[in-house]
């Protein structure tokens, strides 16, 4: 439920709009991640999440430089959609019965998180193009691929994780 209008009456509106709501989103992943950390039985899972942890912390460090120079301040929008990935993803992993099935269900839950993020990010740097953010761009492209690796990495770990889970009980 909205309670009020953020009135976005111009690109440059929606974009620190935007930009307010991913920092959001990677404060909450900060949050998440050391729980999923725990949870994980997998070595290289556990690393996975904890390095793209560090990364994430640069993430938000990233969004609040440019905030601070686009807006003056770095201030977050919740962000609805990683509140409701975070609540789901910690249900998978209580539900799960089985370290394998729980490590399956950690990665499933880690690549939604990325996908949304590189949805999120795809937009907001191709707006920081438009309106000639030509540092910001390279903020954000740097993030992005680092969301693509841990992505990519987590598919690796999947293909290894998943037999394993295929086989349990
Ligand atoms: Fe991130
Ligand atoms: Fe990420």
């Amino acid at each position: 439920m909205k309670v009020f209008s953020a009135n976005l009456d111009n690109l440059r509106k929606l974009y620190i709009n935007q930009l307010q709501m991913l920092l959001s989103t990677e404060q909450q992943i900060t949050e998440a991640l050391p729980k999923m950390i725990e949870k994980s039985s997998d070595t290289q899972l556990k690393q996975a999440f904890q390095s793209h942890l560090q990364e994430t912390e640069m993430h938000v460090q990233r969004l609040e430089q440019i905030l601070n120079q686009a807006a003056g301040d770095a201030k977050p929008v919740k962000c609805k959609v990683m509140a409701a990935l975070a609540i789901e993803g910690e249900d998978a992993v209580k539900d799960a019965a089985d370290d394998a099935v729980r490590d399956a269900a950690l990665i499933s839950a880690g690549q939604r998180v990325e996908h949304y993020e590189i949805a999120v990010y795809g937009a907001v740097r191709r707006w920081a193009q438009l309106l000639g953010e030509t540092s910001h761009v390279e903020l954000l492209d740097k993030t992005i691929k680092e969301e693509g690796h841990a992505d990519h990495l987590l598919t690796e770990i999947a293909d290894r994780v998943n037999p394993y889970a295929q086989k349990a009980a």
